[in-house]
Protein backbone atom coordinates (compact mmCIF):
# COMPACT_ATOMS: atom_id res chain seq x y z
CA UNK A 1 0.00 0.00 0.00
CA UNK A 2 1.44 3.65 -1.19
CA UNK A 3 1.50 6.57 1.54
CA UNK A 4 -2.15 7.92 0.74
CA UNK A 5 -3.85 4.41 0.72
CA UNK A 6 -2.71 3.44 4.19
CA UNK A 7 -4.13 6.97 5.29
CA UNK A 8 -7.06 6.28 4.04
CA UNK A 9 -6.90 2.31 5.46
CA UNK A 10 -6.61 4.18 9.11
CA UNK A 11 -8.61 7.71 9.11
CA UNK A 12 -11.28 7.03 6.10
CA UNK A 13 -14.08 6.33 7.33
CA UNK A 14 -17.06 4.34 4.98
CA UNK A 15 -20.35 5.99 5.04
CA UNK A 16 -23.44 4.38 3.35
CA UNK A 17 -23.99 5.31 -0.57
CA UNK A 18 -20.70 4.59 -0.97
CA UNK A 19 -19.43 7.58 0.46
CA UNK A 20 -15.73 7.70 1.62
CA UNK A 21 -15.01 10.07 4.15
CA UNK A 22 -11.66 11.85 4.37
CA UNK A 23 -12.21 15.48 5.88
CA UNK A 24 -9.98 14.25 9.04
CA UNK A 25 -6.68 14.92 6.66
CA UNK A 26 -8.11 15.82 3.13
CA UNK A 27 -10.71 17.95 2.54
CA UNK A 28 -12.10 19.61 5.96
CA UNK A 29 -9.33 19.86 7.90
CA UNK A 30 -5.67 19.07 6.14
CA UNK A 31 -2.51 17.11 6.80
CA UNK A 32 -0.40 19.60 5.10
CA UNK A 33 3.03 17.16 5.10
CA UNK A 34 0.31 14.81 2.93
CA UNK A 35 0.01 17.37 0.73
CA UNK A 36 3.34 17.89 0.29
CA UNK A 37 4.20 14.21 -0.34
CA UNK A 38 1.31 13.90 -2.91
CA UNK A 39 2.92 16.56 -4.47
CA UNK A 40 6.26 15.16 -4.70
CA UNK A 41 4.25 11.95 -5.88
CA UNK A 42 2.81 13.59 -8.85
CA UNK A 43 6.04 15.17 -9.45
CA UNK A 44 7.71 11.97 -10.20
CA UNK A 45 4.50 10.69 -11.93
CA UNK A 46 5.00 13.43 -14.47
CA UNK A 47 8.53 14.25 -15.00
CA UNK A 48 8.22 13.05 -18.29
CA UNK A 49 5.85 16.32 -19.03
CA UNK A 50 7.07 19.75 -19.65
CA UNK A 51 3.90 21.08 -17.62
CA UNK A 52 4.41 24.68 -16.33
CA UNK A 53 0.66 25.34 -15.08
CA UNK A 54 -1.00 23.80 -12.52
CA UNK A 55 -5.57 23.54 -12.46
CA UNK A 56 -7.48 22.42 -10.49
CA UNK A 57 -11.36 23.72 -9.20
CA UNK A 58 -12.11 24.98 -5.52
CA UNK A 59 -12.33 24.33 -3.12
CA UNK A 60 -10.81 21.05 -1.98
CA UNK A 61 -8.36 20.82 -4.71
CA UNK A 62 -6.30 23.97 -4.21
CA UNK A 63 -4.61 23.12 -1.03
CA UNK A 64 -3.15 19.84 -3.06
CA UNK A 65 -2.93 21.69 -6.18
CA UNK A 66 -0.47 24.69 -4.12
CA UNK A 67 1.61 21.59 -3.05
CA UNK A 68 2.19 20.23 -6.68
CA UNK A 69 2.70 23.65 -8.13
CA UNK A 70 5.45 24.15 -5.25
CA UNK A 71 7.25 21.16 -5.95
CA UNK A 72 6.89 21.99 -9.91
CA UNK A 73 7.75 25.43 -9.53
CA UNK A 74 5.14 26.69 -11.40
CA UNK A 75 1.69 29.11 -11.08
CA UNK A 76 -1.16 27.29 -9.89
CA UNK A 77 -4.65 28.31 -11.32
CA UNK A 78 -8.18 27.34 -9.82
CA UNK A 79 -11.37 27.42 -11.38
CA UNK A 80 -13.78 29.62 -9.62
CA UNK A 81 -17.47 28.13 -8.86
CA UNK A 82 -19.70 30.98 -10.26
CA UNK A 83 -23.22 31.46 -10.12
CA UNK A 84 -22.82 35.31 -12.20
CA UNK A 85 -24.07 34.77 -16.09
CA UNK A 86 -22.65 38.05 -17.43
CA UNK A 87 -19.06 37.00 -17.76
CA UNK A 88 -18.03 36.09 -21.33
CA UNK A 89 -15.81 37.24 -23.00
CA UNK A 90 -12.80 37.70 -20.23
CA UNK A 91 -13.51 34.09 -18.84
CA UNK A 92 -13.76 30.56 -20.21
CA UNK A 93 -16.86 29.09 -19.05
CA UNK A 94 -17.62 24.93 -18.44
CA UNK A 95 -20.74 23.85 -16.53
CA UNK A 96 -19.88 21.02 -14.34
CA UNK A 97 -23.04 18.87 -13.11
CA UNK A 98 -22.56 17.10 -9.91
CA UNK A 99 -24.65 13.37 -9.50
CA UNK A 100 -23.23 14.07 -5.62
CA UNK A 101 -25.02 17.55 -5.04
CA UNK A 102 -27.34 17.27 -7.69
CA UNK A 103 -26.94 20.73 -9.39
CA UNK A 104 -24.96 22.55 -11.97
CA UNK A 105 -22.16 25.01 -11.13
CA UNK A 106 -20.91 27.19 -14.21
CA UNK A 107 -16.75 26.94 -13.44
CA UNK A 108 -14.87 30.13 -15.29
CA UNK A 109 -11.06 30.81 -15.12
CA UNK A 110 -10.14 34.50 -16.53
CA UNK A 111 -8.47 34.60 -20.16
CA UNK A 112 -5.40 36.02 -18.49
CA UNK A 113 -4.29 32.80 -16.78
CA UNK A 114 -4.58 30.70 -19.41
CA UNK A 115 -3.25 30.40 -22.72
CA UNK A 116 -2.34 28.54 -25.94
CA UNK A 117 1.83 28.27 -24.45
CA UNK A 118 0.49 26.62 -21.30
CA UNK A 119 1.04 23.22 -20.48
CA UNK A 120 -0.88 22.34 -17.90
CA UNK A 121 -1.62 19.62 -15.11
CA UNK A 122 -4.91 19.70 -14.28
CA UNK A 123 -5.31 18.60 -10.30
CA UNK A 124 -8.16 17.07 -7.88
CA UNK A 125 -9.08 15.72 -5.02
CA UNK A 126 -11.51 12.92 -5.82
CA UNK A 127 -12.88 11.67 -9.36
CA UNK A 128 -15.74 10.35 -9.31
CA UNK A 129 -17.87 10.65 -12.77
CA UNK A 130 -15.36 13.00 -13.98
CA UNK A 131 -18.16 15.82 -14.82
CA UNK A 132 -15.39 18.45 -12.73
CA UNK A 133 -12.51 17.23 -14.91
CA UNK A 134 -13.87 17.20 -17.84
CA UNK A 135 -15.56 20.63 -17.49
CA UNK A 136 -11.48 21.66 -16.68
CA UNK A 137 -10.37 19.86 -20.15
CA UNK A 138 -13.03 21.99 -21.70
CA UNK A 139 -10.93 25.21 -20.05
CA UNK A 140 -7.94 23.68 -20.78
CA UNK A 141 -8.69 23.30 -24.87
CA UNK A 142 -10.84 26.21 -24.72
CA UNK A 143 -7.64 28.93 -24.16
CA UNK A 144 -5.58 26.54 -26.78
CA UNK A 145 -3.68 25.21 -24.41
CA UNK A 146 -2.23 21.53 -23.93
CA UNK A 147 -3.49 18.85 -21.15
CA UNK A 148 -0.05 17.17 -20.33
CA UNK A 149 -2.33 14.86 -17.71
CA UNK A 150 -4.25 14.85 -14.98
CA UNK A 151 -3.60 14.05 -11.20
CA UNK A 152 -6.15 12.50 -8.44
CA UNK A 153 -5.51 12.03 -5.04
CA UNK A 154 -8.57 9.37 -4.65
CA UNK A 155 -10.37 7.83 -8.10
CA UNK A 156 -13.86 5.60 -7.08
CA UNK A 157 -12.61 3.32 -9.66
CA UNK A 158 -16.39 1.48 -9.14
CA UNK A 159 -17.63 5.07 -10.92
CA UNK A 160 -17.59 5.78 -14.49
CA UNK A 161 -14.94 9.24 -14.42
CA UNK A 162 -11.70 7.10 -14.90
CA UNK A 163 -12.82 4.59 -17.27
CA UNK A 164 -13.95 7.64 -19.62
CA UNK A 165 -11.50 10.35 -18.97
CA UNK A 166 -8.74 7.36 -19.82
CA UNK A 167 -10.64 6.53 -22.93
CA UNK A 168 -10.88 9.62 -24.08
CA UNK A 169 -7.13 9.16 -24.43
CA UNK A 170 -5.64 11.51 -21.52
CA UNK A 171 -2.69 10.51 -18.93
CA UNK A 172 -4.65 9.58 -15.36
CA UNK A 173 -2.49 9.28 -12.36
CA UNK A 174 -4.47 8.09 -9.15
CA UNK A 175 -2.45 7.82 -6.38
CA UNK A 176 -5.34 5.73 -4.41
CA UNK A 177 -8.07 3.91 -6.48
CA UNK A 178 -10.90 2.77 -4.28
CA UNK A 179 -12.51 -0.19 -5.73
CA UNK A 180 -14.94 -0.97 -3.40
CA UNK A 181 -16.43 0.13 0.02
CA UNK A 182 -18.40 -1.44 2.60
CA UNK A 183 -19.92 0.40 5.02
CA UNK A 184 -20.86 -2.35 7.55
CA UNK A 185 -17.54 -3.69 7.83
CA UNK A 186 -15.52 -0.78 6.97
CA UNK A 187 -13.41 -1.86 4.50
CA UNK A 188 -12.20 -0.56 1.43
CA UNK A 189 -10.49 -2.29 -1.49
CA UNK A 190 -7.68 -0.74 -3.22
CA UNK A 191 -6.72 -1.10 -6.97
CA UNK A 192 -3.35 -3.23 -7.19
CA UNK A 193 -1.26 -0.28 -8.29
CA UNK A 194 2.92 0.73 -8.85
CA UNK A 195 3.83 0.45 -5.49
CA UNK A 196 5.26 4.15 -4.40
CA UNK A 197 7.04 4.97 -0.76
P1 LIG B 1 -17.29 14.34 -10.34
O1 LIG B 1 -16.82 15.73 -10.05
O2 LIG B 1 -16.19 13.33 -10.46
O3 LIG B 1 -18.25 14.28 -11.49
O4 LIG B 1 -18.10 13.84 -9.12
P2 LIG B 1 -19.45 14.13 -8.41
O5 LIG B 1 -20.19 15.16 -9.19
O6 LIG B 1 -20.10 12.84 -8.13
O7 LIG B 1 -18.87 14.76 -7.08
C1 LIG B 1 -19.31 15.96 -6.57
C2 LIG B 1 -18.52 16.35 -5.36
O8 LIG B 1 -18.50 15.27 -4.40
C3 LIG B 1 -17.09 16.68 -5.65
O9 LIG B 1 -16.72 17.67 -4.77
C4 LIG B 1 -16.37 15.35 -5.30
O10 LIG B 1 -15.04 15.61 -4.92
C5 LIG B 1 -17.16 14.88 -4.12
N1 LIG B 1 -17.17 13.45 -3.90
C6 LIG B 1 -17.58 12.45 -4.74
N2 LIG B 1 -17.50 11.27 -4.13
C7 LIG B 1 -17.02 11.49 -2.88
C8 LIG B 1 -16.72 10.65 -1.77
O11 LIG B 1 -16.88 9.42 -1.79
N3 LIG B 1 -16.23 11.27 -0.67
C9 LIG B 1 -16.03 12.61 -0.59
N4 LIG B 1 -15.52 13.11 0.54
N5 LIG B 1 -16.32 13.45 -1.61
C10 LIG B 1 -16.80 12.88 -2.75
P3 LIG B 1 -17.22 19.18 -4.92
O12 LIG B 1 -18.51 19.38 -4.27
O13 LIG B 1 -17.15 19.58 -6.36
O14 LIG B 1 -16.14 19.90 -4.23
P4 LIG B 1 -15.41 20.62 -3.11
O15 LIG B 1 -15.94 22.02 -3.10
O16 LIG B 1 -15.58 19.82 -1.87
O17 LIG B 1 -14.02 20.55 -3.64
Amino acid sequence: MNFLEERIKRDGIVKPGNVLKVDSFLNHQMDVHLMDQMGEEFKRRFADKPINKVLTIEASGIAIACSVARCLNVPMVFAKKSKSINIEGEMYVAEVESFTHKNTNQVIVSKKFLTPEDHVLIIDDFLANGCALQGLISIVEAAGATVEGLGIAIEKGFQIGGRVIRNLGYRLESLAIVDGMDAETGEIIFREQECVE
